[in-house]
């Protein structure tokens, strides 16, 4: 199906094949983003959650700076109106160009199935440069498309490392970045894993942290939410957990113990955890049904969306996650964070920030949970270059490599 607003063509094809109708819809809908005939176009690719944060603010600062054209195209990785809508909403995000409805599969499935429908895209279309951002696998798929059709492209957030192969995203985020033209990095260990690599320092720039341009620009719209009010919060006064990792997740005995640890924080202040639909399959399995039920005050809420989500970590007295993005935002918003993970690809939220890495075992987390909530959580500072203008020099190094 076709529809058309604010002057967009959009397409809503659900999960079918769709490359034909795709390329006879971009011949026709997608002049009506461009500058002119001899202006440069940049193309974004999104498709799950963590992308929509990092790609609003470049998208708003090409488009205030006027000299690139610029078109964005879902692949659908995320597709729950939780997951992806009320994040274009919360963004200020304009609706995708193109939506490829790709959808979830395994590992190989979705990230053929985004490749095969990318290809098709790329070669109706032709970019001047495609734009990735994070380590999805919408990220790596688009880098091997784009890569394979001679097409440049930047991998925002550049350089990081976990340096453990069994985290998906480490393979994407080294396969990314061995094949961009462009490496936009947030902090100075990404330049170094780079230089480590023998990456040709040319083609990296580090720009600072484009997600924490989406939190400055939007935490006083979060403050303003009457979230705390909802739930009976009183700010300071409660911690949030998010998990989501295959490796925490789909282990019962492992999401057990994490769940146990939860347990214990309860007992001094409510817990708010909204549950990703990976985490929610594991938890309504029949070993850990009891251990859920029996759960003292862990408030356990749908996937939130990215205001109320923040206007919940602003005012929280601990996080606990094993997200890369929320290391991040706490250290930005100053809030002790525990990482559920036995290591970190973004190692300066603990050099500099407020994270600590704990792994999972319960008895570590209960030990540096009940530090935190004594008040005696590790204190930190923002790092150089996350300071709200990432986006700024992310389209000005755009600018660059295309007008010379
Ligand atoms: C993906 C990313 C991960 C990122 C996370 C944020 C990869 C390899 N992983 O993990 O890096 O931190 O997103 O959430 O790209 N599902 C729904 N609705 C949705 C999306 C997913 O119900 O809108 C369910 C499906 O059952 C799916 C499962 O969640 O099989 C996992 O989704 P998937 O996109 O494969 O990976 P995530 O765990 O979300």
């Amino acid at each position: 199906m076709q529809k058309e607003q604010a002057g967009v063509f959009l397409l809503d094809l659900g999960t079918g094949n769709l490359a034909g109708r795709v390329i006879s819809v971009l011949r026709t809908a997608w002049p009506v983003d461009s500058l002119g005939p001899q202006v440069k176009t940049v193309l974004h690719i999104v498709g799950a959650r963590p992308n929509f944060m990092k790609v609003a603010p470049i998208h708003r600062a090409i488009r205030g700076r006027g000299r690139l054209s610029q078109r964005l195209v879902h692949t659908g990785q995320h597709y729950d109106a939780q997951m992806s809508d009320v994040f274009f909403e919360d963004l200020g995000l304009p609706p995708p160009d193109l939506h490829l409805g790709v959808g979830s599969g395994s590992h190989a499935e979705q990230t053929g199935k985004v490749m095969v429908e990318l290809e098709r895209v790329f070669a109706a279309d032709r970019p001047d440069l495609v734009s990735v951002v994070g380590d999805v696998n919408s990220t790596v798929a688009a880098a091997m498309v784009a890569a394979k059709a001679c097409i440049p492209f930047a991998h925002v957030e550049a350089g990081l490392r976990s340096f453990d192969r069994a985290m998906p995203e480490e393979v994407n985020r080294v396969v990314t970045d061995r094949l961009a033209d462009l490496l936009l990095t947030p902090s100075r260990d990404a330049d170094e894993n780079l230089a480590r690599e023998g990456t040709d320092p040319k083609r990296v720039h580090r720009v600072g942290n484009v997600m924490i341009d989406s939190l400055f620009a939007s935490r006083e719209r979060a403050l303003a939410l009457p979230t705390l009010a909802r739930l009976g919060l009183t700010a300071g006064r409660f911690a949030v957990c998010t998990l989501h990792r295959p490796s925490n997740v789909d282990d019962p005995k492992v999401l057990k113990g994490l769940l146990e640890a939860l347990d214990f924080v309860s007992a001094q202040v409510p817990v708010v955890f909204p549950v990703h639909p990976r985490t929610r399959k594991t938890m309504a399995a029949e070993g850990l049904a009891p251990l859920v039920a029996a759960l003292k005050d862990v408030r356990r809420v749908e996937p939130m969306g990215y205001l109320e989500f923040l206007s919940l970590t602003a005012q929280a007295m601990l996080i606990l996650t094993d997200s890369g993005g929320l290391q991040e935002e706490s250290t930005a918003l100053g809030v002790p964070c525990l990482t559920l993970r036995e290591n970190t690809e973004r190692p300066v939220t603990v050099d500099e920030g407020t994270n600590l890495v704990v792994g999972t075992d319960p008895a570590r987390i209960k030990a540096e949970a009940a530090k935190i909530l004594a008040g005696k959580g590790k204190a930190g500072r923002v790092p150089e270059l996350w300071d709200g203008r990432a986006a700024e020099r992310i389209a000005e190094v755009y600018e660059q490599f295309l007008e010379t």
